[in-house]
Parts: C-alpha cells; structure tokens; sequence
C-alpha cells in the first residue's frame, strides 16, 4: 500500500490552500538585507546602466532612501563607497571623515533602527583597483590585514552594526575581531565573506562601486569557481577566526555551495544574490521574456531553500512590496 494509485502526490497540489499548507520554504521580508551604494557630492541619484533600478546616491539623499527602506519592513541593508580620491594604500577606506564613515553617521542618525552592515574591502579605494597592497605584482596578504582592520574599526567608531569584509585575504577576521575587541567594539559583528568566488557575475557592481582592477583579476584571492570542498574550509577558518555569520557569494550557480555550508556549520548563513544574477533578470524582463515578479520570489525561494538564512539582493525592495501584498 506505498504506491500509485493509493499514493498521489498531487493530492497535496490541488488547491493553493493545500500548497500553503505544506510549504516547506517561505521567503520573508526579515530575510532580506538591501545593498546600496554612496557616493561623493550633494544632490547625486543616478542609475547603474547596467542595473536598472539601481541608483548611486549621494550622502544628503541617504535617509530619505533608508527610511523609505526600513518602512518597507527590510531589517538591513550593506553599504558600498565610492570615495573622492583613490591611491595605492587605499587610504580613503579608513579615515573618520571617508564616505561611508560620513554615511554611516547619516544612516544611523535618521533611521537608528536599521541595521547598517559595511563591505570591508580596499578595491574601491585603491587607485589600481585591488582588494589589497600590491606588490611586485601580487596582493601581499599580511600587510592588507592592518588596513582592512583600521578599516573595520573607523567603521565601527562611525557606528556600524556589521562588517563584512570582502576581501578574501588570509587572517582578515581574526585581525578585525582582534582590532575591534582593543578598541571596546565586543559588539560589533563580523560577517565574513567567507566562500567568495573568483566570478564573472560581479561586472556590473564593479561599475557600480567603480572596482574593476586596473591589471589583471583577482583569482590569486578569491575562490576558484570549481572547488567545493575549499569552501567548508574558508569557512572553516572564518569560523575558528571569530567570523558571527559566514557568506556564500555569488548565489545562484552556487547553491550547492550554500546547501554544503548550511549542512556543515550551525552558523548564520548569509548569501548574495549579486550584481550580474540582478542584471540578467532585469534585462530578460525588459524584453518582455519572463515574469519578472516570479522569477524574483522563485530565486529568492531557492536561495532560501538551498540553505540561505540571509539574503543581500538587490531586488530586496521590490520583493518586499511583493511579499506584503501577497
Ligand atoms: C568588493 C566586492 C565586490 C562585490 C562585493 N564586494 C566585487 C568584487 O569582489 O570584485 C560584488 C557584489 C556584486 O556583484 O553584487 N570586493
């Protein structure tokens, strides 16, 4: 008595009543963390050509776009700078007076609720556009931590909530938690950029944050695409390092990397639905070839499903409107 015809699994299918029923993945709003990118000068809002949608804004525009974020019941959001000058220490990224300590402040000041997190990383401040101090051709991993800690910290005297360094450097978060913790920020979260994959899917960000490396790529830092079993191990050392929550990044052609950490740690599991995944949808809806609205909440879905228990995407605001009125 186990098989066809008495056992139909379509029975469970018939009704939408039936299938909320028995749902098993629900996508909420609580999930959903918005990133958003600043830049130098007053009065500034303009679209990322490639990320419809998408707008870069000045720091006067920020608590009117925050407030209008946390209305729509989005518990987060990751900030992203593009600062006024660039050089070869980055130093633009950790200085008190830099554009996302500056809209840090802002953010915190107009809407304190919203959890404010920061990308830790010096590839939009470095003139050639790495994550790191070049030298002789290579990221020297050792002298980048003491940057990415200053970093971290100019961010939490600025009263970040999170950071999430993105850099894929070696020892990044034992160094941070360690910068922190001196420096009386026990609070302050890390949330690790843990298995971040060397990835063609990031283009459009980096004309968004104005990133791309001026020589070369990044692949002698961020992970190769093929390895699965490097991942539990970067996310291992995240872990052991004092990271609170670990990321997966990109999203959508990793799912079973996402599905392989969520098995192998109890730990917050973050994922980005990043850059190039928005711009691929966006461009297939403006033609018309697919439903924009359930391709989104159906990616969202499988994010969440795959093992996700976060998820940074750009699409968080339309999702929210989406998800409230369903
Ligand atoms: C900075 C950083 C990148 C992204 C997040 N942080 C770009 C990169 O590593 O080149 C990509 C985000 C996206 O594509 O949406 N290192």
């Amino acid at each position: 008595m186990t098989g066809f015809p008495q056992l139909r699994l379509r029975r469970l299918r018939r009704t939408e009543a039936l299938r909320a029923l028995v749902r098993e993945t629900q996508v909420e709003v609580g999930d959903l963390v918005y990133p958003l990118f600043v830049v130098p000068g007053s009065g500034v809002r303009e679209e990322v050509t490639s990320m419809p949608s998408i707008f870069r804004r000045s720091i006067d525009l920020l608590p009117q776009e925050t407030e209008d974020i946390a209305k729509l019941g989005i518990p987060a959001i990751l900030l992203f700078g593009v600062p006024e000058y660039k050089d070869e220490l980055g130093t633009s990224a950790y200085q008190s007076e830099g554009i996302i300590q500056r809209a840090v402040r802002a953010i915190k000041k107009s809407v304190p609720e919203l959890i404010v997190i920061t990308d830790v990383c010096l590839c939009e401040y470095t003139s050639h556009g790495h994550c790191g101090v070049v030298e002789d051709n290579y990221v020297d991993n050792d002298k980048t931590l003491e940057l990415l800690a200053r970093t971290a910290i100019s961010h939490a005297e600025a009263g970040v909530d999170i950071v999430a360094p993105s850099d894929m450097m070696d020892g990044r978060v034992k160094a941070i938690r360690q910068a922190l913790d001196e420096n009386g920020f026990q609070h302050t979260l890390i949330l690790s950029y843990a298995a971040k994959y060397a990835s063609a899917f990031y283009g459009p960000f980096r004309e968004a944050a104005e990133s791309t490396p001026q020589c070369g790529d990044r692949k002698s830092y961020q992970m190769d695409p093929p390895n699965w079993r490097e991942a539990l191990r970067e996310v291992e050392q995240d872990i052991s390092e004092g990271a609170d929550i670990v990321m997966v990044k990109p999203a959508l052609a990793y799912l079973d990397i996402i599905c392989r950490v969520r098995n192998a740690f109890n730990y917050p599991l973050a994922a980005y639905n990043v850059s190039g995944e928005f711009a691929m949808v966006k461009a297939a809806a403006q033609h018309g070839w697919l439903d924009e609205r359930q391709i989104i909440l159906e990616i969202l879905t499988a994010i969440k499903r795959a093992g996700a228990d976060i998820i940074i995407s750009y699409h968080a605001k339309e999702a929210a409107r989406w998800l409230s009125s369903k």
